[in-house]
C-alpha cells in the first residue's frame, strides 16, 4: 500500500482517483482537511476497499508515526500543503508551518520507520515529494525554461516555504540515504481544483455574471499542464525513478494570463451563451499581486528522455474538458463556495469510526 498526503487537496485527490481505477493497491489517504480539502471529490470511493481515509495532520508526528507501523506502507506520495500564493502573501504562516514543519515531520517519521524495515523492503521504498516549479524563481521573456540545475530564487513565502522543504527532502537523501524522489511540476489545472486559483475562478465568477479580475497588464507567463497528464508523470516517478533525482514536469503549454482569460471566454461563449453577450465583456483588470513573478517555463525533457513520460493533452484538450467539467458539476462548485461541503462531511462522517481508525 501507498501513503498519500493531501489526498483530499486537488491534485491528491485527481491522483488518488486516478490510482484506484488503475490498481487494487491500497491508498491511505492523511488529510487535515483545511479550507482546500474536500472528501465530497473523492465520494466514488465510499465502499472501496482499497481506499483509506485518516483525517490528521502531517505535522503531527505521533500520528504519522503511528500510521506508518500500523499500515507500512511501501511509499509516501506527499503533496499536502499550502498551496495558493496569494494566501501566503496575507499569511505566511501557515505555509511554513505544514509546507516546512509538515514536511520535516513526514521525513523524520518516514527515516524512522525506512530504518527498521527489513533490508528488501528498505531497498523498495520511496518517498516521493510533490513540488513545483516557483521554486525556481521568475523568467525574463528570452530566458530558458527552467531545467532541474536551475538555481533556487523563490520569491514568495508559498514558494521559499516549499524551497525549504525540497532542500529538506535533498538533505534527508544525502546525509541519511532516505530513499527520495522530487517532482517540480508547472501550472496544474483541471476538474475538482478549488475555484480560487486562476482558471476555475475565471470560470465560476464568469458563470455567475461576476468580474474575471486579472492581476496587472494580464502579460505574465506560466506553463499549463492537464492534472491528469501531473498525475501519469507522478506515477511514472515512484516507478521508475532514480533515487535522490528531481524531475521538472510541464505541458510546454507556456501562456499569458489574459490569453488564459479570452480561451475561457470563448469557450463558455461556445458551450453556454449568455444573453447579455460574450462573457469577455466581463474581464476587468485589477492591481498586481506584490512580488508578482513574470514568467515560469519548464523543460521536462529528463523524465521525457529517462521515463519516457510526456503530456497526452494538448491545452486545446484539457482546458475544453475542464471547462465542460465545470459545466457539468454546478453542485460540487456550489458545495465549496458556500462551505457546505463542511456540512457534507459532518452528515457523512460525524460518529462513523474511519477504517484507519484515527478519526475522520
Ligand atoms: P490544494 O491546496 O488543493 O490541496 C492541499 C491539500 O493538503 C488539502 O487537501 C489540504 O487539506 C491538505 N493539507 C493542508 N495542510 C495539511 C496538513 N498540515 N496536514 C495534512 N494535510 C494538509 O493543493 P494542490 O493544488 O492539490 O497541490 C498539491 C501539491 O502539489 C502541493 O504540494 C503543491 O505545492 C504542489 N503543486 C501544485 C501545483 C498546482 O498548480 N496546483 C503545481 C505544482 C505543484
Ligand atoms: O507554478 C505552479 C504553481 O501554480 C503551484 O505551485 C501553486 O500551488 C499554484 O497555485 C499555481 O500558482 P500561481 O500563482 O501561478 O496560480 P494562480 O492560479 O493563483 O495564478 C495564476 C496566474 O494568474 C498568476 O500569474 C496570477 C494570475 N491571477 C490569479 C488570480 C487568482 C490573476 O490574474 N487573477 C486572479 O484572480
Amino acid at each position: 500500500m501507498i501513503l498519500v498526503t493531501g489526498g483530499a487537496g486537488f491534485i491528491g485527490a485527481n491522483f488518488v482517483l486516478d490510482w484506484l481505477a488503475a490498481s487494487d493497491e491500497t491508498v491511505l489517504n492523511l488529510d487535515a482537511l483545511t479550507y482546500a480539502g474536500n472528501l465530497e471529490t473523492l465520494s466514488s470511493l465510499e465502499g472501496r476497499a482499497a481506499y483509506r481515509f485518516v483525517h490528521g495532520d502531517i505535522c503531527d508526528r505521533a500520528l504519522i508515526d503511528q500510521l506508518l507501523a500500523e499500515h507500512r506502507p511501501r511509499a509516501i506520495v506527499h503533496f499536502a500543503a499550502e498551496s495558493h500564493v496569494d494566501r501566503s502573501i496575507h499569511g505566511p504562516g501557515a505555509f511554513v508551518r505544514t509546507n516546512v514543519e509538515g514536511t520535516f515531520s513526514l521525513l523524520e517519521a518516514a527515516r524512522a520507520y525506512w530504518g527498521g524495515l527489513p533490508a528488501g523492503e528498505r531497498e523498495a521504498f520511496r518517498f516521493l515529494h510533490i513540488s513545483t516549479d516557483e521554486v525556481y524563481g521568475s523568467l525574463g521573456p528570452a530566458d530558458p525554461p527552467f531545467a532541474e540545475t536551475k538555481a533556487y530564487e523563490p520569491n514568495s513565502p508559498y514558494s521559499a516555504s516549499k524551497a525549504a522543504s525540497d532542500h529538506l527532502v535533498r538533505a534527508w537523501h544525502h546525509t541519511y540515504g532516505l530513499p527520495v524522489l522530487t517532482t517540480n511540476c508547472s501550472n496544474n489545472y483541471g476538474p475538482f481544483q478549488f475555484p480560487e486559483k486562476l482558471i476555475p475562478l475565471m470560470i465560476v465568477n464568469a458563470l455567475a455574471g461576476k468580474p474575471l479580475p486579472v492581476y496587472g497588464d494580464g502579460l505574465n507567463v506560466r506553463d499549463w499542464l492537464y492534472v491528469g497528464d501531473h498525475c501519469g508523470a507522478i506515477r511514472e516517478v515512484l516507478a521508475r525513478g532514480r533515487v535522490g533525482e528531481t524531475y521538472n514536469v510541464g505541458g510546454w503549454n507556456e501562456i499569458a494570463n489574459i490569453d488564459i482569460v479570452r480561451t475561457l471566454c470563448a469557450l463558455l461563449d461556445e458551450l453556454r451563451p449568455d444573453a447579455a453577450g460574450s462573457y469577455s465583456r466581463l474581464i476587468t483588470y485589477v492591481s498586481d499581486r506584490p512580488g508578482h513573478d513574470r514568467r515560469y517555463a519548464i523543460d521536462a525533457r529528463k523524465i521525457e528522455r529517462e521515463l519516457g513520460w510526456k503530456p497526452a493533452e494538448t491545452f486545446a484538450t484539457g482546458i475544453r474538458k475542464t471547462v465542460q467539467w465545470y459545466l457539468d458539476h454546478p453542485g460540487w462548485v456550489a458545495n465549496v463556495q458556500s462551505g457546505a461541503y463542511r456540512d457534507w462531511l459532518t452528515r457523512n462522517y460525524a460518529g462513523r469510526e474511519n477504517s484507519a481508525g484515527a478519526g475522520a
